[in-house]
């Protein structure tokens, strides 16, 4: 027998490439716990930590599945129930859908992960909003697949600059990622600049892949699917339960491909990677019928719950010297901006934050953009007045930071 090495055993190159600063960062706020201060996590998306709860009818529909003896495996797309009340809400807001064209899925996430699996191959490029959530620009990391983001303008409310996604389609570009509303702006895109984006996607033949994990999270209400504005566009939509209805850890998801015959052997690929993962868990599946076919006045008071919330954070930063926060107008993250010194990045001044006064938020270069300009993201599920406290404090702290 060799001799034992001490080497460590390596691991795959595609690892380096993968990285999702919402939780990567929650190292460092660890080991400021450990030195004995209270960290204030405002940096997962997760209203069930600030004490929004779950409907009971979910709860209740996925304790029933469970009692009922619906703990095996399910079909790999999904129970067909499910199935059918999501395809059914679908046509409901305007973007007729087949059961047959959905598929339930864990979470969003893996929605995303399937259908950048399906779509991509190894150097092949995908149009991703800056700032991003994190997950596609790691996710096509592990595919050996690039990133070529494109602008959204906070001049502009964050829109996306659509001259911009012009110029960047290229024979190899596979997908258009559009997260509308968005995290981590707060944007919702006007209708015109949907249909700006349709007509891109048109144009070149290149699928949207609509996260439209928020869509019931605006301030005004609730906005369509983009696909409602053209149901034969080559449209992906993805959405869950986590957000707009408070069950983030469930991991029920769903996904619906667009009935355009040109998406057809997407679809089959989709579902062919999805055979391989079984199932998505089998008793929250049931929450999803429930959720989709029930009662939905929580989200009623949720919206109410935000846009208060809004208001205050952005009012509070937009009185902070050195500091602009543009107003977001759904879900329940905003993204300042702090004029950061010379030299320094946004990571720098996140991670003094954090240590000198345990709140913790998220770099924008954590989402792509410039580590220099000053961006980062907050969660503001927090109460109104515990985030007045947090923003008095990173009030007091940007002072010392930027020498006012
Ligand atoms: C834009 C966006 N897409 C997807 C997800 C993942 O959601 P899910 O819990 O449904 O996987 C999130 C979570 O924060 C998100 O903000």
């Amino acid at each position: 027998m060799a001799a034992p090495t001490s080497s460590a055993v390596p691991v795959a190159r595609r690892v380096h490439g993968f990285t999702y600063a919402i939780r990567n960062i929650v190292a460092e706020a660890k080991k400021v716990e450990a030195a004995g201060r209270t960290v204030r996590y405002l940096n997962i998306g997760d209203p069930i930590p600030f004490g929004f709860a779950t409907p009971p009818h979910l709860v209740e529909a996925v304790a029933r599945a469970m009692r009922d003896g619906f703990n095996g495996y399910t079909p790999s797309p999904g129970i067909a129930e499910a199935r059918e009340a999501v395809a059914h809400d679908f046509t409901r807001r305007g973007l007729p859908t087949a059961a047959d064209r959905v598929l339930l899925t864990s979470g969003t996430s893996e929605g995303i992960e399937l259908t950048l699996g399906a779509l991509v191959n190894d150097g092949d490029e995908v149009l991703v909003p800056t700032p991003t959530y994190p997950l596609y620009t790691a996710v096509l990391a592990k595919l050996g697949a690039r990133t070529v983001y494109y602008r959204t303008d906070p001049d502009h409310g964050w829109q996306p600059d659509l001259d911009h996604i012009r110029r960047l389609v290229s024979p190899t570009t596979r997908a258009i990622v559009v997260i509308d509303p968005n995290n981590p702006t707060g944007a919702v895109y006007p209708r015109e600049t949907r249909l700006a984006l349709l007509e891109i996607s048109e144009q070149h033949g290149i699928p949207i892949l609509a996260d439209e994990v928020y869509g019931d999270l605006a301030y005004d209400g609730p906005v369509p699917p983009i696909g409602a504005l053209d149901p034969d566009a080559l449209i992906i939509s993805f959405s869950s339960l986590s957000k707009a209805y408070l069950a983030p850890g469930w991991r029920a998801g769903w996904l619906a491909v667009g009935r355009s015959p040109r998406l057809d052997e997407t679809l089959a690929a989709i579902k062919k990677l999805a055979d391989g993962r079984l199932c998505s868990p089998g008793p929250m599946q049931h929450a999803i019928t429930a959720a989709i076919t029930g009662d939905r006045s929580h989200q009623v008071a949720f919206r109410q719950a935000l846009r208060e919330r809004a208001d205050l954070t952005v009012s509070r930063f937009n009185a902070m010297p050195g500091m602009r926060c543009v107003a977001p107008t759904a879900a329940f993250y905003a993204m300042p901006q702090v004029t950061l010194p010379r030299g320094q990045t946004d990571e720098d001044f996140v991670l003094a934050l954090l240590r000198e006064t345990g709140i913790l938020c998220v770099y924008g270069s954590g989402f792509g953009t410039d580590p220099a300009g000053g961006f980062f993201r907050v969660v503001f599920l927090a109460s109104p007045s515990e985030l007045a406290d947090i923003y008095e404090q990173i009030a007091q702290f940007s002072g010392r930071f930027l020498g006012h």
